[in-house]
């Protein structure tokens, strides 16, 4: 028998991997996704060895995190919740897929994961390895062993004499989630909502009173709605997002501090920063509101929220998905442009936008011009328009409801 596990080398992975060995005699191959969490991966081999595992698989998925699952994201346009940029649940879907294919070259029988059973995560990893092979069975630790809590794992590994890490002594009492495009501070003292959260949980960003009193510009140029220069430089999607990471960063900008609707039913506050991701989601439906009609970006922020509870909800591999996609592929078609912004202390300011596809038309809206909007065009349009609540009132008044 063969387990694949998503591996951190923290204590809860730490944990499992013998954990595994007891209740199943399996092998087990632990992998490590990259995907922008800075952490130190070196001599994550030997620690997964140490506690058991036969090998340890480590890939850099950052690139393709951000052109395959961000940018794409990005187009949509798609927020969870009025607030939240899906940091943590866009980067579920493809650590899933690369477990899944190692799952398939190790003939494996199973995949193991460290999330408990209360969070959303544990649902995005099922539900991903569900729509790529029905075939594999999925272990969830957190949700079948007697373990409780921190000290509990202490001391199973303890008798095991497998070594942890030796933050694992000190714990910070609440989970984070970090990976290129944002991180979340979650449970412990976060907990409480009525009280605005200490300034020592943030890491990716200043508070707005300690950002510059000058503000920054800067200058996204966007193709067909992705963003592919920033101030006036070339970049992969990789650099530009990490480069734009600090600008907003040392400017204040991208704190969220939510409540949220879990999948799971619950309530949960959370505290996340998406430095980069805030701006450019900014600058990309600045350049929108020049590049789309009407109807259809109306009707492209309605799909948008939906979309947004599918990347929440982990159905990032389902046909809905893939259609919504494609239909943000084509209202993209023409999000081509440059958008300069103003970064002042944690606000994101308009300072000037230009398309070659822009519907703006500076004549049509002023006065002047009669070519393609007359002045009395609007008095048969308005009757029309304005028909419906006619016809009403007058029933209204004639039936005696008014
Ligand atoms: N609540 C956020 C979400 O569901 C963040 C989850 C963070 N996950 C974690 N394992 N710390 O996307
Ligand atoms: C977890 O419980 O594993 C983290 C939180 C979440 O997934 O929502």
């Amino acid at each position: 028998k063969k387990v694949v596990l998503a591996y951190s080398g923290g204590l809860d992975t730490s944990a499992i991997i013998p954990w595994l060995i007891d209740t199943y005699q399996c092998e087990v191959i632990c992998c490590c996704a990259n995907v922008g969490q800075e952490e130190e991966l070196e001599g994550l081999e030997e620690r997964a060895k140490a506690s058991g595992a036969s090998k340890l698989y480590i890939k850099d998925l950052t690139d393709e995190l951000c052109k395959d699952f961000i940018w794409p994201m990005i187009k949509s346009g798609a927020v969870y919740e009025r607030k939240y940029y899906l940091g943590t649940s866009i980067a579920r879907p493809i650590v899933a897929k690369w477990m899944v294919e190692i799952a398939e070259k190790e003939g494996a029988d199973a995949i193991c994961h460290g999330c408990t059973g209360k969070g959303n995560d544990q649902v995005r990893f099922e539900n991903t390895i569900a729509a790529l092979n029905p075939e594999l069975k999925v272990i969830a630790p957190w949700r079948i062993w007697n373990f409780t809590s921190r000290e509990d794992l202490i001391q199973y590994l303890d008798s095991k004499k497998i070594a942890y890490p030796d933050s694992a002594k000190n714990p910070k009492l609440f989970s984070r989630d970090r990976n290129i495009w944002h991180i979340s501070h979650e449970g412990g003292p976060i907990e409480n909502i009525e009280i605005e959260p200490d300034e020592k949980f943030w890491v990716l960003s200043v508070s707005p009173e300690e950002a510059p009193d000058k503000p920054e510009f800067v200058e996204i140029e966007f193709e067909a709605g992705e963003a592919v220069a920033l101030n006036g430089k070339k970049m992969s999607p990789k650099d530009l997002l990490v480069e734009l990471n600090k600008i907003g960063g040392r400017n204040g900008i991208g704190r969220c501090d939510m409540v949220e609707n879990r999948l799971v039913g619950m309530k949960s506050h959370g505290l996340y920063e998406t430095p980069g991701g805030t701006i450019l989601c900014f600058a990309h439906s600045e350049l929108e509101t020049i590049t789309l009609d009407r109807d259809t970006m109306h009707y492209k922020d309605v799909v948008a929220e939906r979309y947004a509870e599918l990347v929440y909800f982990g159905q990032w591999y389902s046909p809905l998905c893939e259609a919504l996609n494609k239909f943000f592929d084509v209202t993209n078609k023409t999000t081509t442009g440059t958008v300069k912004l103003k970064l002042y202390k944690g606000n994101i300011i308009s300072a000037g936008r230009k398309s070659k596809y822009s519907l703006y038309n500076e004549k049509i809206a002023s006065f002047g011009d009669v070519t393609l909007y007359d002045h009395k065009d609007a008095t048969g349009f308005i009757r029309c328009f304005s028909l419906p609540s006619r016809v009403r009132s007058s029933m209204e008044k004639a039936a005696g409801l008014k």
